[in-house]
């Protein structure tokens, strides 16, 4: 195979790339962020390869999670409220499962969107279409969707500063175990799921006291946790600029995150996402649509992961509830006929997403949940190993996806509709879904 570089995806054809309008800007812009520190260590991502490798034999379970597309104005309760809620599953399925859960966030970073069409019809005029904040604006003016540079470094400034908080509150008392009855926002509390936790966080309260009584000094392991960052390998001058050539080992790393992952829109074999991908030594998650043929799936792996190694890989399936029967049993069976070291992960989110007829973009808890099932129930029957699940949450009170214990209905949803992109699960819903996991992966 050709020899690899940082630059070398540019040979090859890329799909959802920005047409930056000034060239000269963008090089100007590149060539700083070039020379900037970089966001994660080399190590981190070593240790965070080494998890979803133990993931991938069932001996822990990777949840990924967080916002669709985070926004150039990040709040800091937001940010809290989103850690709190994985925090909270983490513990539901911790406590359920008796395993460790690997907590990787869509967030500082996940700033890039593909879209199915490239351009949309506001007023009348024809706009190119919003590709995330680290590209253009959502606002339906033709200054706002003009791709701008910049936005770069600023998708980088706000990774840093984000990553900064991330990384204070898994240190700094925050995460602290003693605090887990602390993690009950209010309008959780109210809720079945909330006073589940609560039970949850009772047992866990009464473990800990029982370990300081043995005189077990476990302070340090659960007075801070690890959060890991993801987001989606799209806009490739961005992520190119932030490779760096580890002088230890020899080896290329996209610092701008721990794990990247390959959309389903981008993932031809030959294509321009693939070809980056190959040359790092980052964790790898590959989405796998409908689309996904076990050919391709094959060339996929061969290409990314020649040597196949583990923890490199992680597959996640969206194929919607309706078509996870369909799809997902033939790739399990092409994946161990070739013996592949993949881990198995569920994003029951993107193919279940319907419009309202008042306009909002949603997904039903309930096919989400259905997708989930199935996802568990396919690899139960197929003797293979559900290590995971990548979802699309906020730690906040929104209605954005029909359905769930509280019941939202289409018609909820103008109430607090926020999302910048696709609709996400509330922290009710997310924690009722950390419960329907813990049920079933024990
Ligand atoms: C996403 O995860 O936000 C996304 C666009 O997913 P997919 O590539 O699976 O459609
Ligand atoms: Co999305």
């Amino acid at each position: 195979m050709h020899r690899w570089n940082p630059l070398s995806w540019q040979n090859f054809p890329a799909r959802q790339q920005p047409d930056w309008p000034d060239r000269d800007k963008l090089s100007r812009i590149l060539e700083i962020l070039g020379q900037r520190l970089p966001l994660v260590f080399t190590g981190e991502v070593d240790i965070l390869r080494e998890k979803i490798s133990q993931a991938a034999r069932g001996r822990m379970f990777l949840l990924q999670g967080g916002d669709c597309a985070e926004r150039f104005s990040p709040r800091l309760d937001q940010i809290e409220s989103l850690l709190r809620v994985l925090l909270q599953m983490n513990m539901v399925l911790m406590y359920a499962a008796a395993k460790p859960v690997i907590k990787v966030g869509r967030f500082a970073g996940q700033f890039a969107k593909p879209r199915s069409q490239a351009t949309e019809t506001i007023n009348g005029e024809e706009l190119p279409n919003y590709f995330g904040d680290i590209v253009n604006r959502p606002e339906g003016t033709i200054k706002s969707r003009t791709p701008n540079p910049k936005n770069l470094l600023d998708a980088y400034n706000f990774s840093a500063s984000i990553l900064n908080i991330v990384r204070g509150l898994s240190k700094g008392g925050f995460a602290d175990l003693q605090q887990v009855h602390s993690w009950n926002e209010a309008f959780i509390l109210d809720s079945p799921q909330g006073q589940q936790f609560a039970e949850i966080a009772d047992g866990i309260s009464k473990a800990l006291a029982f370990m300081q009584a043995c005189g077990v000094n476990s302070r340090e392991e659960t007075a801070t946790t690890d959060f890991y960052t993801s987001h989606e390998a799209l806009v490739l001058d961005y992520e190119s600029a932030l490779t760096r050539l580890d002088p230890q080992s020899g080896r290329y790393y996209d610092l701008s995150a721990h794990m990247l992952w390959l959309g389903d829109r981008t993932r031809q074999p030959d294509g321009a996402h693939v070809e980056f991908l190959r040359g790092i030594r980052n964790p790898v998650g590959i989405k796998s649509g409908p689309s996904m043929s076990p050919d391709d799936l094959c060339r996929l792996i061969d290409t990314v992961n020649p040597s196949n190694e583990a923890g490199r890989i992680t597959l996640i399936t969206r194929f919607g509830a309706p078509n996870i029967a369909k799809h997902l049993p033939g790739l399990i069976r092409t994946i161990k006929t070739h013996g592949y070291d993949v881990l198995w992960s569920c994003d029951p989110m993107h193919g279940n997403t319907s419009t309202t007829a008042g306009g909002y973009k949603t997904r039903d808890f309930a096919l989400v949940v259905s997708e989930l099932r199935d996802f568990l129930q396919i690899h139960k029957s197929e003797g293979t190993i559900a290590g995971g699940v990548h979802l699309e949450l906020t730690g906040d009170n929104v209605t954005e996806c029909t359905g769930g214990a509280e019941g939202l209905a289409a018609s909820d949803l103008a109430t607090n509709y926020q999302t910048a992109c696709d609709p996400r699960l509330n922290a009710r819903q997310a924690l009722e879904l950390a419960f329907l996991i813990a049920k079933e992966i024990v």
